[in-house]
């Protein structure tokens, strides 16, 4: 990886989302002492308050904003302002109601709470402009901002897709730019099957209501399509804020696992990523069995939440990332809101610290008291007491520390494309993309080894390993590339590696296409294995996904022990590369194990619930579980707690 540019703030620091007009104009001085007193360094603010700012067409309403800046900026807190294009007022919508986005069912998602928008819709866009010019143009150079949030969570609320007409017109034009010729599109969506065959551009629609499944090619572009359009419309406020806001830096809030555009496109024209972390939420909206929700109900998961720092770490080639908005009590949104264990709170802030953050700002400042939040926590009480999570940052000593690099040896690929093709046709019940590379990544994560979420297509040339857990669609431009490191890395494959072409079809060929010469066999069978059914491989339990290979010049390392694949391989290996076909925690950990040791990775196999991440030369070591733990070197740690070393 090239050498990330340097963190922004240098050292670490804190910061918390805050909504001045949420609150009588008495409370602000007090408030943004408090802020000081906690250690607070930055406050994010206006990135729902269009209403306020504009009430009606080009009536402009600055007072309250300059004056909310200045009280911030007087107690010696730097501001990071935001487009507050996530919230389009009533007026606006009430005046072109096209801007409106459109569920896949069909209808018209209406005004009344926020992400109300199509980002295709050229009046939308035009009025993103505006509002974007208008606001830097007066606080673009102010001495207190120092940078800036675009929107607010890109795909919150299922928005990354909208289905109606701008939309629907802005897809076609889309697809005609891609293919130029309807013959090309044909071909690579496959629509002579059902007689899919188009005629007419105009005859394309979005690929919702369809009688049975959609074509996936075509739900795989209109994904595409989808993500282009976040992209280009936040490159648009972008080139704005570049222009009327010089040396300062802007940043995006993505949230947590969303999955529906491809973010690696999206932080392109960002200075650094930003993210959100709600770690109970997670916990709750992740598709874990019962008893693992509970089990990390008042801590979050360990994996879950470092995933994301190494994601969004890796979305700018190892700069220091954000998380925006840290929650730091119960949220509001899962199906059941738990508080927090004591310590959870710090624990986070250490973990985000470790992983490569430069900042971790709360969210949010005090509990809201009126509409769709007011049960979702603050670091203040509603009645303006220190909330628990609060408490927790009084006695935190991480602030102030260097912020260097993270030092991986280890990357693992993630590609949104094949996300959405995986998703599109999950195969089996408890398949999933995400279900997929967890595997993979916790795998990793507990042999104690820290790890780099890269894209498949970026330069890989400084990792020992590059773990490929789901990496479904394959050119031979992408073949190309992964075999150019095989030379010196050690290269891992997971099931469906390669499965199809980069239009979502099989390659002619029978998976994996253009990598078969890599891993040196072809797919031979696959098993989508329902709840409850396990096959085994040796003494491996394997569980969702089993897929065999007909070897050409890789050996068998493993072969499965029964069921209707007994006999044919399930790891194979060819020079440096290996090729996992089961679904098998087990298998996979052990595999892993083998590779990092081959090329002298170190690894600590870790306790549950345990796990270290290293910051230049400082070592974290973190216990999610609520009991005390003994490490394999013998030293402990308390429940819900870290400790730095070194
Ligand atoms: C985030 C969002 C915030 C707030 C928060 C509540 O996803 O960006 O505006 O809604 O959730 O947990």
């Amino acid at each position: 990886m090239a050498t990330p540019e340097p963190p922004i703030p240098a050292t670490f620091a804190l910061g918390v989302c805050y909504y001045p007009e949420h609150w009588p104009r008495d409370r602000w001085e007090g408030y943004a002492r408090r802020m000081r007193e906690l250690g607070l360094t930055y406050v994010r603010i206006a990135e729902f308050a269009w209403s306020r700012l504009e009430p009606a067409p080009n009536r402009w309403s600055w007072a309250w904003l300059d004056d909310a800046i200045a009280v911030l900026a007087d107690a010696g807190l730097q501001v990071v302002l935001c487009t507050p294009t996530a919230t389009p007022p009533a007026w606006l919508i009430r005046q072109h109601p096209e801007i409106l986005p459109w569920d896949n069912e069909g209808r018209v998602r209406n005004f009344g709470s926020r992400k109300h928008y199509d980002h295709a819709s050229p009046i939308y866009r035009e009025h993103s402009r505006r509002i974007t010019r208008e606001i830097a143009a007066r606080y673009g150079e102010h001495p207190a901002v120092v940078g800036w949030q675009t929107d607010n969570e890109w795909g919150c609320h299922g928005t990354t897709r909208s289905y109606g007409p701008a939309s629907r017109d802005a897809f076609r034009a889309w697809l005609q730019q891609r293919y130029h010729t309807l013959a090309d599109l044909n071909d690579a969506w496959g629509t002579v099957f059902w007689s899919q065959e188009y005629t007419d551009w105009r005859q394309i629609d979005p690929p919702n209501l369809t009688v049975a499944e959609p074509n996936p090619c075509h739900v795989l572009d209109f994904a595409r399509f989808a993500s282009d359009a976040i992209a280009t419309f936040q490159e648009e406020q972008v080139a704005i804020l570049r222009e009327l806001s010089p040396g300062r830096w802007v940043t995006h809030n993505f949230m947590m696992h969303f999955a529906e555009f491809d973010h690696y496109r999206v932080a392109e024209c960002l200075d650094f990523a930003a993210w959100d972390s709600y770690p109970l939420g997670q916990v709750e909206r992740w598709p874990f069995p019962d008893a693992a929700k509970v089990r990390w109900a008042r801590t979050g998961h360990p994996d879950l939440i470092s995933w994301n720092h190494d994601l969004y770490r890796g979305l700018k080639s190892g700069r220091s990332f954000w998380v925006m908005e840290q929650g730091a009590g119960q949220v509001n949104w899962a199906p059941s809101n738990c508080l927090p264990v004591k310590g959870a709170v710090a624990l986070w802030t250490a973990q985000a610290q470790a992983h490569g953050a430069a900042c971790v700002s709360y969210f949010r400042w005090r509990a809201a008291t009126v509409a769709q939040e007011l049960m979702h926590s603050g670091l203040l009480r509603h009645d303006e007491t220190l909330d628990r999570g609060g408490e927790e940052l009084q006695g935190l000593e991480i602030t102030g520390r260097p912020n260097p690099p993270t030092p991986a040896r280890v990357a693992l690929l993630h590609d949104y494309e094949s996300l959405w093709i995986y998703d599109a046709q999950p195969h089996s019940q408890n398949a999933s993309y995400w279900g997929q590379v967890m595997l993979f990544y916790s795998a990793l994560r507990s042999l104690g080894v820290d790890v780099d979420i890269r894209h498949p297509d970026h330069d890989l040339g400084a990792y020992a390993v590059v773990v490929a857990p789901a990496l479904q669609l394959m050119g031979s431009d992408r073949a190309e590339h992964l075999a150019r490191y095989a030379a010196k890395a050690r290269l891992v494959f997971g099931p469906r590696t390669a499965y199809r072409t980069p239009t979502g079809r099989v390659h002619g060929d029978g998976p994996p296409g253009p990598l078969r010469p890599l891993l040196g066999c072809q797919l031979l069978n696959f098993d989508g294995l329902r709840p409850g059914l396990t096959v085994r491989v040796g003494n491996h339990i394997v569980e969702t996904w089993a897929e065999s290979y007909r070897l050409l010049d890789g050996e068998a390392r493993h072969t499965y022990a029964d069921g209707p694949l007994a006999g044919e391989p399930a790891v194979v290996r060819r020079g440096h590369v290996t090729t996992i076909g089961a679904w098998g925690p087990s298998l996979v950990a052990e595999t892993l194990a083998a590779v990092l040791a081959e090329v002298g990775v170190p690894i600590t196999p870790l306790p549950d619930g345990v796990r270290i991440a290293r910051r230049g030369t400082t070592e974290v070591r973190m216990n999610f579980n609520q009991e005390a733990v003994t490490l394999p070197d013998g030293s402990a740690l308390g429940p819900v707690s870290f400790e730095y070393r070194g």
